[in-house]
């Protein structure tokens, strides 16, 4: 009886949908416990690439329930589409997955605010999927928000109506050049309401309670990274949910000391997509060719993704906010073929030496300290086993490990299942 947690230590992409489905095996219950469609978890096996945005990772595995928390932000639109999408798979959806009750509802109003806001911020916008994520969590924390639990009750649509006519009193008053059409988008909706009704809606804390008390074991799934965290990311370019450790507690009615393990996933570089503070950030030939042999492009919008070195400073930042156990590496088959590879150890700040990520990450104030080591040119996507690495290739690892102070237990060289190796 465990509940472990999964989480990513950067700006998100880091590969957390790929590990889950790695490590569902090991799990009965894979719960996603805050985001919403703004995540993109991409999974590759049997030569097919799923992507998952609302749907927890575990999914294709027959033997594990999958949780869609009470943290979670769920968009039925989108969720129809996931859904759609899986059905050739032959997965047991009103089997295998099911919803909390507390879990909020993206409405359209919500990403047409989201879009709104967007827009009125012109070039200091926050880069937002625009999925409705941000206003969808500030209607529930105003304690406006409507959840999935109202679909069963007879007032669903007289508190839809209320809530959408007070958001388009909102957009109006945002003076944009925003062209949409209510009456559409309220169609799918409906529709998609009428559709997410044959999953079962559960009181999920409830749920949880029972089954660690049946010596269940959950594996809680983050979306996002911990550099976009609401409280302890580079806000305000950040998300709206907590990403950290602690968002598993909220967004699952986990207790703290029900945690045994949290796993914490890396890139071997760094990226970022949308806008904020990224110090590490390259423009260069490197940078290049981290986007294109990454293929660095968002699995939700498709936006590139800034790619940059790996920052050591946010990362023990990251580390400790979390709790981390144990470490994961992924993408480090990228890296192959760099003559050298630098990792950012501290930050020149307005000219003084600092170790730790500062309340202003401003990149104008911020220079990053890098600390240089010689690449590697085999290709490692085919390694099997620790030993046939080559040795420049774990000495990066063992620095890494060494700085951190945190095992890393899993390192990923490629994007399918197969191509991981658990140390
Ligand atoms: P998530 O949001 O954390 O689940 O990550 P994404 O799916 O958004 O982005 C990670 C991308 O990297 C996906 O395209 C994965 O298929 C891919 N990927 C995961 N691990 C590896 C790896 O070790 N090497 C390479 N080359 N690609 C990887
Ligand atoms: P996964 O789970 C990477 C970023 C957006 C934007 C900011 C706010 O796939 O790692 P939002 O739509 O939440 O209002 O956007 O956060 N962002 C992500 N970046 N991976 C994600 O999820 C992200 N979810 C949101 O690009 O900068
Ligand atoms: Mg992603």
């Amino acid at each position: 009886m465990k509940v472990d947690l999964l989480l990513g230590l950067q700006w998100g992409d880091e590969g957390k949908g790929k590990i889950v489905d790695v490590l569902t095996k090991n799990y009965d219950i894979i719960a996603r416990f805050q985001g919403g469609p703004n995540a993109g978890h991409t999974l590759e096996f049997d030569g097919i690439k799923h992507v998952l945005h609302t749907i927890p990772s575990g999914i294709f595995h027959e033997e594990s329930m999958n949780l869609i928390g009470n943290g979670v932000v769920i968009d039925p639109v989108i969720f129809e589409k996931e859904i759609e999408k899986l059905k050739p798979f032959n997965i047991n959806f009103s089997k295998n997955l099911c919803i909390s009750r507390k879990a909020h509802l993206i409405l359209p109003t919500h990403r047409l605010l989201d879009a709104a806001s967007e827009l009125s911020k012109g070039k200091s916008k926050i880069g937002s999927t625009l999925k409705g994520i941000g206003p969808t969590y500030m209607d529930k924390t105003g304690r406006n928000g409507i959840r999935i639990g109202d679909i069963e009750l007879p007032e669903f649509l007289k508190k839809y109506r209320k809530l959408a006519n007070k958001h388009e009193t909102m957009i109006k008053s945002y003076n944009v050049d925003l062209q949409y059409n209510l009456a559409e988008l309220e169609e799918d909706f409906f529709s998609a309401i009428e559709n997410i009704k044959s999953i079962p809606f559960i009181d999920s804390e409830n749920y949880i309670f029972n089954e660690l008390d049946n010596n269940k074991n959950i594996l809680a799934e983050g979306a996002q990274g911990s550099l976009l965290d609401i409280d302890f990311g580079t806000y305000p370019f950040v998300t709206s949910s907590n990403t950290t450790a602690a968002g598993a507690c909220t967004g699952l009615g986990v207790p703290p000391n029900k945690i045994k393990d949290v796993f914490g996933i890396f890139k071997a570089y760094t990226t970022r997509v949308g806008s904020g503070p990224f110090p590490t950030e390259l423009f260069d030939d490197n940078a290049k060719r981290m986007s294109k042999v990454g293929n660095e492009f968002g699995a939700t919008t498709g936006r590139p993704r800034r790619c940059g070195w790996l920052d050591l400073v946010a990362l023990k930042y990251a580390v400790k906010v979390n709790g981390v156990t144990k470490l994961m590496m992924m993408k480090g088959d990228v890296l192959s073929g760099f003559k050298n590879i630098k990792i950012c150890t501290s930050y020149d700040y307005n000219g003084e030496k600092i170790n730790h990520f500062p309340f202003s990450v401003d990149s104008k104030k911020i220079k990053p300290i890098y600390t240089e080591f010689k690449g590697w040119d085999e290709d490692i996507s085919k390694i099997k086993k620790e030993s046939s690495f080559p040795k420049t290739f774990m000495d990066y690892v063992s620095y890494i490990e060494n700085e951190l102070q945190v095992p890393i237990a899993i390192i990923s060289v490629g994007p399918d299942r197969t191509q991981t190796i658990i140390r």
